[in-house]
């Protein structure tokens, strides 16, 4: 036979070996934090294969190794670490936080007498947490109320996207109540009419800046009033969800609403976060000790 068998059936790409498999997951879980388990093998191998495609690799191992002989501050482990994040996020996802932040934080914010506020979107994603943050935030402080919004994650891709701000119409109709949309956002038209992009006045209040839970800088601010982590704690161990809620409630003010995702239960967590209702928290100014937090996630 005049051919190769790998160049008539070029499988070899496809194939990773358990030992790969552990390597690739053990850097993911020490350097973000996040898990992936054997039910994950073939997530891993299509976020991966473009990557050793655009480096002209052709196997897995042979990614491991370059990996392996690459210095950690060399983009491609950027890349590999973006590769492997799940960014899925929505417009006004889990609406009940939001609720939750107009109706009852805010008017209790208020009888402080404070007039600015400070949110962290620590997960941020491709930018719609904080960008919807924005928007109600605009649309329901007073006019003598300020705030800004530091929105973070560890993915730079979704970041650029985030900082853009350009989002598709169609989402924006679907997922965005009517009365918010022509004042948040500026259509596109001729060839990027199916696009549209946050307008200044929504974005002003914003910034990115990319951050890894694993290493919050210790210089963050330490007066959040509000933060959502929100869908990303899901991928961490116990030991790292633990660390995490402890310090951004080290990174909060007294009084702060915390909101994780509906689906994360903090559940034997030992934290000092005092449950409110499912999946929001606040720092009372009496949890001086870590005390173990309700189950609330049934
Ligand atoms: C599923 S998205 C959730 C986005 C948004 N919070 C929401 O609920 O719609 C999870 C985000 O967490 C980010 N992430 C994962 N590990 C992280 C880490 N160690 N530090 C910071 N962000 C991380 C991912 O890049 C991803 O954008």
């Amino acid at each position: 036979m005049s051919m190769h068998a790998e160049q008539i059936f070029p499988f070899e790409e496809f194939e990773l070996s358990d030992a790969d498999f552990n390597w690739f997951a053990q850097k993911l879980r020490s350097s973000a934090g996040i898990s992936l388990n054997d039910s994950k093998r073939n997530l891993l191998i299509g976020r991966l294969r473009p990557r050793i495609k655009a480096l002209g690799l052709s196997t897995f191992a042979e990614y491991r190794s370059y990996l392996q002989k690459t210095p950690v501050q060399h983009p491609e482990w950027e890349k590999f670490i973006n590769a492997l994040t799940t960014n899925k996020t929505d417009w006004f996802r889990e609406p009940a936080h939001f609720d939750y932040l107009l109706r009852k934080f805010i008017p209790r914010w208020r009888l402080s007498g404070r007039k600015h506020l400070n949110v962290w979107s620590v997960a941020c994603s491709s930018g719609e947490e904080p960008y919807t943050l924005s928007i109600l935030l605009k649309h329901h402080l007073f006019k003598d109320e300020s705030f800004e919004i530091l929105a973070t994650d560890i993915d730079s891709t979704v970041l650029s996207r985030a900082k853009n701000g350009v989002y598709l119409r169609s989402r924006i109709e679907e997922q965005i109540p009517k009365e918010y949309r022509a004042t948040s956002f500026s259509a596109g038209s001729g060839d990027i009419a199916d696009w549209v992009r946050v307008r200044n006045v929504i974005r002003e209040n914003v910034v990115f800046e990319q951050m890894n839970l694993l290493e919050i800088p210790d210089i963050y601010p330490r007066d959040f009033d509000v933060a959502f982590c929100r869908n990303v704690l899901i991928y961490f161990e116990q030991k790292n969800i633990e660390s995490v809620v402890n310090q951004i409630w080290q990174h909060c003010a007294i009084g702060a609403m915390f909101a994780v995702g509906h689906s994360e239960s903090l559940q034997s967590v030992k934290s000092p976060w005092q449950s409110a209702q499912p999946s929001v928290y606040l720092k009372s100014d009496n949890t001086t000790s870590r005390a173990s937090i309700t189950p609330f996630d049934k």
